[in-house]
């Protein structure tokens, strides 16, 4: 059985001008170490996903249905002192809003040894000494070990983050849009700590980016969501190569080539559909090049073929 097994997850938005579907029927999993890139264009539920993972979603946001099962135990029905253990094993860091999540009042250390005693049988002191290994680690050492956040730069806050997350040695680790609007050179520094991390205690991990070249160097595989659903995964070589849904196609023709031959860069036409009334059918159909008759009477069911998971018509003889 997978670490994490997501079935059926549904998570709706009821908002005044009516009920988003922003994640409609989504199940995936991922294994033991296995780290899965988390893709698609902006607002088709990638955050929601992961929040429902952490049960963080709040009003107007509901979970509809659907289990999360993690290590055995689902999420959904979790009660709140099972799942208060569990955030030490399962760990989101949401890195563009690092400024947001480090308390402005206290030094990091103490934020992560704050984090390591909520989570472990150990003395103040040795939480004390644990968070400088810790802040060691990625990088933060020497005069910065009493710095407050307003001291630190954004990438310097955003490792101080991995740091947080790492003190608890977690299971899984769900990392939220790492390098947007980020320097390239800090971009680097924190993938570089990430996959130093990743080799260091294999967590599972769900990686979110709108830059695919990080998930070619980090993952081992790829789901790719459109509107609300999940509508391919592969593993991160085999999705790069051989895309077999037409949006995971348009995907990465229109990403530039970071290394080898230049493409051309392709903008997808259209734009993704309201996720309030969606199409019937499929949901990428209106923007399809091969879009068929049936695409749009009936919803395709994801099958596996050629060792992807797809969701496409032209996938089903
Ligand atoms: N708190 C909220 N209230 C109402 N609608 C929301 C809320 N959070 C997200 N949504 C809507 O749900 C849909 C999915 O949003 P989500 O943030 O999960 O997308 P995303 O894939 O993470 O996008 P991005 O790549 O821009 O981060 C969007 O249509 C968004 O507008
Ligand atoms: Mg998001």
């Amino acid at each position: 059985m997978a670490l994490l097994e997501v079935e059926n997850l549904k998570v709706h938005y009821f908002t005044q001008e009516g009920v988003i579907k922003a994640v409609d029927d989504v199940s995936f999993s991922v294994e033991k170490s296995e780290a899965l890139g988390l893709i698609g264009e902006s607002g088709c539920g990638k955050t929601t996903i992961v929040s429902a993972l952490m049960r963080f979603v709040k009003p107007p946001g509901r979970v509809l249905g659907g289990k999360i099962i993690f290590n055995g135990r689902d999420i959904v029905t979790m009660n709140d002192e099972e799942m208060r253990l569990l955030r030490g094993e399962m760990i989101s860091i949401s890195l563009q809003s690092a400024q947001n999540a480090l308390n402005p009042l206290m030094p990091i250390r103490g934020q992560i040894s704050e984090k390591i005693l909520e989570h472990e049988c150990v003395t103040k002191e040795e939480a004390w000494e644990s968070a400088k290994k810790q802040l060691e680690l990625v990088g933060l050492s020497g005069d910065n070990i009493k710095s407050y956040p307003h001291e630190f730069s954004g990438g310097m806050k955003q490792a101080a983050m991995i740091a947080i997350a790492a003190a608890c040695n977690p299971k899984f680790l769900i990392v939220d849009e790492l390098v947007t609007g980020l320097d390239v050179i800090i971009q680097r520094q924190l993938l570089t700590l990430i996959n130093n991390l990743r080799g260091k205690w294999r967590p599972s991990m769900i990686f979110i980016t709108h830059d695919l070249a990080v998930i070619a160097e980090t993952c081992d595989n790829v789901a790719v969501m459109y509107a609300g659903k999940l509508v391919e995964q592969a593993s991160a070589v085999s999705l790069y190569e051989n895309p077999m849904h037409p949006y995971s196609q348009a995907l990465i023709q229109a990403y530039p080539s970071t290394r080898g031959e230049k493409k051309q860069l392709r903008s997808i036409p259209g734009a993704p559909p309201s996720l309030i009334n969606p199409p019937t059918g499929c949901r990428f159909y209106p923007r399809c090049s091969y879009a068929m008759d049936v695409c749009q009477e009936m919803e395709p069911a994801l099958k596996e073929a050629d060792g992807h998971i797809v969701a496409c018509h032209l996938m089903q003889e």
